[in-house]
């Protein structure tokens, strides 16, 4: 077996990845130290790497297929795997995501089968501002008073995409009838067990959540609210100061994230990316 060069970034989330180069071909053992690492420790950062649009594409897609995202303005042009995460306008258009993002969620939660993870590299950032917050969803679940954690293995949470870009996307254009027919309500357990190593770990979307299955949006808004104050409290967390040439590969099955804030008029941040498909959640 493969050891990586490891440094861990907090005890229970994230380590830095050291003598691993992404843009240069990876032996099938490397890769497999990779993807466990990335199981285990939920959010993996790799510095100095000197990626190109197609090194980035090839790379992410040892972990499965890519997703094209629902919002396919966004994405690169002749790289529609690519989704690009920027606030830089060019011809009076804006060339990426943004101004969202803000608030923690888990990227795709709301279709079927969630994303398994992202990789996102860093091609341009602020100094000192707009960094991405992580929580880790096994220690939150680990954590939980027992009762809570009980009574949660046993709820689902209904997610529904179109009804939350409806209800904040006021700066994008609205969804298509396509884009909508793409992306009805679906259901996903609270806990599930993580694919490849079979932990327990909290799976909540919240953004994207309108209710617990079987319970009213109005019972449902403070169950919600509380456990997501819970999860996202600053014992759980690891916030990622990015420097052009990061890339960091995070889980979706046992994170959230958000974006923090920058100067969005005066500062410009670009990002870039790939998103791998996932399977289905199973308690
Ligand atoms: C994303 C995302 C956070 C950020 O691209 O999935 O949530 O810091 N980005 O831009
Ligand atoms: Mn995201």
């Amino acid at each position: 077996m493969t050891d990586l060069n490891l440094t861990e970034l907090t005890p229970f989330i994230g380590a830095e990845v050291h003598d691993v180069n992404l843009g240069a071909p990876m032996s099938d053992e490397t890769f497999t130290a990779v993807k466990r690492a990335v199981a285990e420790r939920s959010v993996l950062l790799f510095r100095d790497q000197d990626l190109t649009p197609q090194s980035h594409i090839d790379f992410s897609s040892r972990f499965g297929a890519l997703e094209k995202h629902v919002l396919q303005d966004f994405c690169l042009d002749g790289h529609p795997e690519i989704f690009v995460v920027s606030n830089i306008m060019e011809n009076g258009k804006h060339i990426g995501a943004f101004g969202g993002s803000k608030e923690y969620h888990s990227d795709l939660a709301y279709i079927s089968e969630p994303s398994k993870g992202s990789v996102f590299r860093c091609l341009e950032c602020p100094d000192g501002e707009g960094e991405t917050e992580f929580v880790s969803l096994f220690a939150a679940h680990d954590a939980l008073p027992a009762e809570k954690r009980a009574w949660l293995a046993e709820q689902s949470a209904v997610y529904d995409y179109v009804w939350d870009y409806s209800r904040r996307q006021t700066q994008r254009p609205p969804l298509s009838d396509e884009q909508i027919h793409n992306t009805p309500p679906v259901t996903h357990p609270c806990v599930r067990s993580h694919p490849e190593t079979g932990r327990k770990t909290l799976f909540l979307s919240p953004i994207w959540i309108r209710n617990f299955e079987g319970m009213s949006e109005e019972d449902s808004a403070p169950i919600l609210k509380e456990l997501t104050d819970f999860a996202t409290g600053p014992d759980f967390s690891y916030r990622h100061s990015w420097r052009a040439g990061d890339v960091l590969i995070w889980d979706n099955r046992s994170t959230l994230h958000k974006a923090c804030p920058f100067d969005e008029e005066n500062s410009r941040r670009l990002m870039h990316r790939t998103t791998i498909t996932g399977e289905q959640t199973v308690r």
